[in-house]
C-alpha cells in the first residue's frame, strides 16, 4: 500500500463517526464519505489506472450555520488528513490582505509538515525524554567515567571513586525520576534560536515564492548556545524537545508531508458563491471570475512550489461550500463547475434538529456548559421542556430576524445563562441549578421581543 497512513474507514463508518457531531444532513455526509473512501480505493488500484482516477470534488450548498464547515472539519480529523479551510472571497482582495490562490496549497503543506512532525515527535518522545534525563543528570553529577569502564572484578568497590560516582548518579536518577527534584533550579545550555522562538521575517512576498527565508537565515547565522536557568521540570521539557528535534529527520518529514498532501490532502473552499456570477467588484479588487480562473488549474491539477518541494494537486480533494442565495452553482464558470461534479444540498435546521443539536453531539452545547460549570462544583440541569423551549425560541428568532442556523443556539444560550455564569461561584450557593421551561420563558421572552424591535431599528 502506498500510503499506509490513510485511514481505511468504510463509508458507513465515516457517516457513523460524523453522526457523533453533526445532526441530520445525511446526504452531505454520504457524499463526503464516498469521496473519502474513493480516495482510499484509488490507492489500491494499479499504478497506471490510479493516475487516471480523479477525486470527487464536492460543492456543499446550504444556508448559513447548518453544518457545512463542521462536516468538512470533522471529515479531515477522521481521515487524519492534511486540511485547510480558505475563504474564496479572500482572494478577491489584492495586496496586503489578499493572497494568491496557490497559497492554500502552501498552507496545506505547512499543515502536513506539522502533522507528520508531531507524529514523529510522538515516536521519539520516550527516547528524547530519556536523553534529557541523562543530560540533566550529567549536569547535577558529572560522570567521572563511563559505567562500562568500571572493572567488575576490582576489589575494594567501596573506595573506588568511579564506583561511588556511579552509585550517586543512580541514587540521583531515582530522585529525578520520582519528580523529587522537579522544583530545583538548574542551569543548562539551550539552542538560542529555539529559546527565543525567534521569527525571521523575509522580505515581502518571499513566502509566496515558496522560499523558506527562516531556514536560509538559520543556516547563515551560527547556532549560538545560550545558558538558561529554570526549574528541573521545565528543563526536562526544553531539553527533551531539543533532543527530539535532533532525532527527527526533517528531510524525511518534509518528503512524507508532501506525499500526504498529494494523496490525502483536503482543501475546503468556503464562500465559493461569493466569487460566482462573474463581473467586477469595485476598486482595485480582482474580479470574481478572475479568482475562479486562478482556482481552475489548482483544482484541475498542477504543480505548486512550496518551501518543502513541489506539490502536485491532481488528487487533492476539494470541498467547496456556499449558501448560493444570490448566485447559483451554474453561475460559476463552466470549467470550474465541471471540476466539482458532486453537488449536495444541506437542509435548514428544524426545531427538532435544534433539540438534538443541543443534547446529542459529543461536543453538544449543553454538555459544554455543563462541563464549564462543573469546574466550579455546580451541576446544571435542563428539563426536557426547557430544551424544547430553547429550540422553539431559536426557530422563532431565526424565522423572524435572520436565519443563522445552529449559531442561533449559541446566542440564545449565552443570554439564558448569562446570570448564572456571572454569579458562580460568588453569589450562587446552590450546587444544583435547574433550568425549566419557565426559567427559559422568563429570561428570554423579553429578549425575543427586543429582537423583534431591533429588527425594525436595524
Ligand atoms: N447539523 C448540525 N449538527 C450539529 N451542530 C451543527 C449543525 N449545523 C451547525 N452546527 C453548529 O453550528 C455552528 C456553525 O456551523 P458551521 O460552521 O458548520 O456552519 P456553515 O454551514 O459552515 O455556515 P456558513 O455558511 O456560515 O459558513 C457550529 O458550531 C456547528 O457545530
Ligand atoms: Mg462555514
Amino acid at each position: 500500500m502506498k500510503n499506509k497512513n490513510m485511514k481505511a474507514l468504510t463509508p458507513s463508518q465515516i457517516v457513523n463517526e460524523l453522526d457523533k457531531y453533526i445532526i441530520g444532513q445525511t446526504e452531505a455526509k454520504r457524499a463526503v464519505a464516498i469521496a473519502l473512501r474513493n480516495r482510499w480505493r484509488r490507492q489500491q488500484v494499479t499504478d497506471a489506472l490510479r493516475e487516471e482516477i480523479l477525486p470527487n470534488n464536492i460543492i456543499l450548498i446550504g444556508p448559513t450555520g447548518v453544518g457545512k464547515t463542521e462536516i468538512a472539519r470533522r471529515l479531515a480529523k477522521l481521515a487524519e488528513a492534511p486540511f485547510v479551510k480558505v475563504e474564496a472571497s479572500k482572494f478577491t482582495e489584492v495586496g496586503y490582505v489578499g493572497r494568491d490562490v496557490e497559497s492554500m496549497i502552501r498552507d496545506l503543506a505547512d499543515f502536513a509538515v506539522n502533522l507528520v512532525k508531531s507524529e514523529k515527535e510522538l515516536e521519539v518522545r520516550a527516547k528524547a525524554e530519556e536523553m534529557a534525563e541523562e543530560k540533566i543528570l550529567d549536569i547535577l553529577i558529572p560522570p567521572v567515567k563511563k559505567a562500562s569502564q568500571i572493572n567488575e572484578n576490582e576489589e575494594n568497590h567501596e573506595n573506588n571513586e568511579v564506583y561511588q560516582n556511579q552509585k550517586t548518579r543512580e541514587w540521583m536518577k531515582e530522585k529525578l525520576k520520582n519528580g523529587e527534584l522537579d522544583d530545583k533550579l538548574i542551569e543548562f545550555d539551550t539552542n538560542a534560536q529555539n529559546a527565543l522562538g525567534m521569527q525571521v521575517l523575509g522580505p515581502f512576498g518571499m513566502d509566496d515564492l515558496g522560499i523558506n527565508f527562516q531556514e536560509i537565515m538559520g543556516n547563515i547565522m551560527p547556532k549560538k548556545k545560550k545558558k538558561r536557568k529554570t526549574k528541573i521540570s521545565e528543563a526536562r521539557k526544553v531539553i527533551a524537545q531539543e533532543e527530539a528535534q535532533k532525532l527527527i529527520d526533517m528531510e524525511a518529514v518534509q518528503k512524507e508531508a508532501i506525499d500526504r498532501v498529494q494523496d490525502s490532502g483536503i482543501v475546503f473552499i468556503d464562500e465559493i458563491d461569493k466569487v460566482a456570477g462573474g463581473g467586477k467588484s469595485q476598486g482595485p479588487d480582482v474580479s470574481r471570475e478572475g479568482v475562479q480562473r486562478d482556482l481552475l488549474p489548482i483544482v484541475e491539477g498542477s504543480n505548486v512550489n512550496t518551501k518543502y518541494g513541489v506539490v502536485k494537486t491532481d488528487h487533492i480533494l476539494f470541498i467547496a461550500s456556499g449558501a448560493f442565495h444570490v448566485s447559483k452553482p451554474s453561475d460559476l464558470i463552466p470549467e470550474l463547475q465541471g471540476r466539482f461534479p458532486i453537488r449536495v444540498e444541506l437542509n435548514s435546521l428544524t426545531q427538532e434538529d435544534f433539540v438534538q443539536i443541543l443534547t446529542k453531539p459529543e461536543n453538544a452545547l449543553l454538555k459544554q456548559y455543563n462541563a464549564l460549570l462543573e469546574t466550579e462544583g455546580v451541576k446544571l440541569e435542563f428539563t426536557g421542556d426547557a430544551i424544547n423551549e430553547i429550540a422553539r425560541i431559536a426557530t422563532e428568532v431565526n424565522e423572524q430576524v435572520e436565519n443563522i442556523g445552529a449559531r442561533r443556539l449559541h446566542t440564545i444560550l449565552t443570554t439564558l445563562l448569562d446570570e448564572i455564569l456571572f454569579d458562580v461561584p460568588d453569589k450562587l450557593p446552590s450546587e444544583k441549578v435547574k433550568i425549566t421551561a419557565k426559567t427559559v420563558k422568563q429570561k428570554l421572552d423579553v429578549i425575543v421581543k427586543d429582537r423583534d424591535l431591533s429588527k425594525f431599528i436595524l
